[in-house]
């Protein structure tokens, strides 16, 4: 057993599911501070004696005073702060974005600050960038310009200052991650989800057709949970946001992994026309320089994996068996 206590924001969700997931299982006390209700993320990818292990906290991200009396409850050594309201989300509802978004990561170093923790990790997004043929680079670097093509990208852009500010003036340390379009279970919602919901299609021998298509950064959601991690326990002098690379694959790749770990899927995954407006592929190695070797699945195994545990899943009753329509 280990002596680390985690507060971990957001981990109803797809990444800070995997989060737990190895944070339990390497261990380590975990407080999840979280709004949501609902635990199917953390069942699909925990077993229930795991679950039990967890405190949760329901409450909400934006309340300044509760975050700061759950994370002094937690008596917390490490923070990983994940919630936050997606693209789609931060769209229909620009000022509850800039709520959770904004202010609620405000409210998470604010908290670490009166606490005396020296270090936030947080995720950020590589939604923070511009267009593609704004950046001549074929791997787009941390130190690239930076502007955001929607609501959701202007209030991470907006959590970076906030911790450079808290590195500035009070000695607050921070690492930023910035994904790209995750896939995996638990990978349900949001704007680049449909790959995963194709996985789950194949796993179910139905149709599906992706939203998107062309080369796009492919990271396995447990290797991005494990890097989380591995920054938290990472001691950093300064305020650092990093750019995660994974697989840097055009779509065809991905829908031949899944034929590939699905046979019988052959022929019933298809893509949209439509291109992510994103640069397609982004510079890892500044992050290598801090962590050292980041946690790699390679694309083939992480689709396997995934629609394995999906069919395991669907065979457990703990999916359905088929698409049901939202
Ligand atoms: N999934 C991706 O591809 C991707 C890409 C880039 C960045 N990110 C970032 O990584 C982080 C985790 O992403 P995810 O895919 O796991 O997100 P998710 O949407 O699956 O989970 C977000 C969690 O935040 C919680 N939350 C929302 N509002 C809250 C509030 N007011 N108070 C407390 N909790 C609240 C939700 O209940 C949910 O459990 C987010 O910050 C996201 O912006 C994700």
């Amino acid at each position: 057993m280990s002596d680390e206590r985690f507060f971990l924001t957001g981990a109803l969700g797809c990444i800070g599911a995997w989060t737990a997931r190895n944070l339990v299982r390497d261990g380590a006390a975990v407080t999840v501070f979280d709004l949501g209700t609902n635990h199917s993320r953390l069942e699909l990818v925990m077993e229930p004696e795991e679950l039990a292990r967890i405190h949760f906290v329901q409450a909400d991200i934006t309340d300044t005073d509760r975050v700061q009396i759950a994370m002094a409850e937690s008596k917390s050594t490490h923070i990983i702060h994940l919630a936050a309201l997606q693209v789609p989300f931060c769209r229909a509802n620009p000022p509850l974005g800039a709520a959770v978004n904004v202010v609620g990561t405000v409210n998470v170093f604010e908290a670490a600050k009166k606490l005396g923790i020296k270090q936030v990790v947080y995720a950020s997004s590589i939604a923070v960038y511009g267009y593609a043929d704004e950046y001549a680079e074929e791997r787009v670097s941390n130190d690239a310009p930076l502007h955001p093509l929607n609501h959701y990208g202007v209030y991470k852009q907006a959590n970076e200052g906030t911790a450079r500010i808290y590195w500035q003036d009070d000695g607050i340390a921070s690492i930023a991650l910035r994904p790209y379009t995750i896939y995996g279970p638990a990978r349900d919602q949001g704007m680049t989800s449909t790959p995963t919901k194709a996985m789950l299609a194949a796993a179910r021998g139905e149709r599906y057709e992706i939203s998107f298509q062309g080369v796009n950064g492919f990271q396995y959601a447990d290797d991005v949970a494990k890097t989380f991690i591995q920054a938290a326990r990472t001691p950093f002098p300064g305020a650092g946001v990093y750019n995660l690379a994974g697989s840097i694959v055009d779509m065809s790749v991905v829908i031949a992994a899944i034929e590939a770990a699905e046979p019988s899927a052959a022929g019933r995954i298809t893509a949209a026309d439509t291109v992510l407006p994103f640069p397609q592929g982004f510079d890892d190695s500044e992050l290598r320089k801090i962590l050292g070797d980041i946690p790699f699945t390679p694309l083939t195994q992480g689709v396997a994996e995934t629609i394995s545990l999906f069919k395991a899943a669907i065979a457990a009753g703990k999916l359905p068996k088929e698409t049901v329509q939202e």
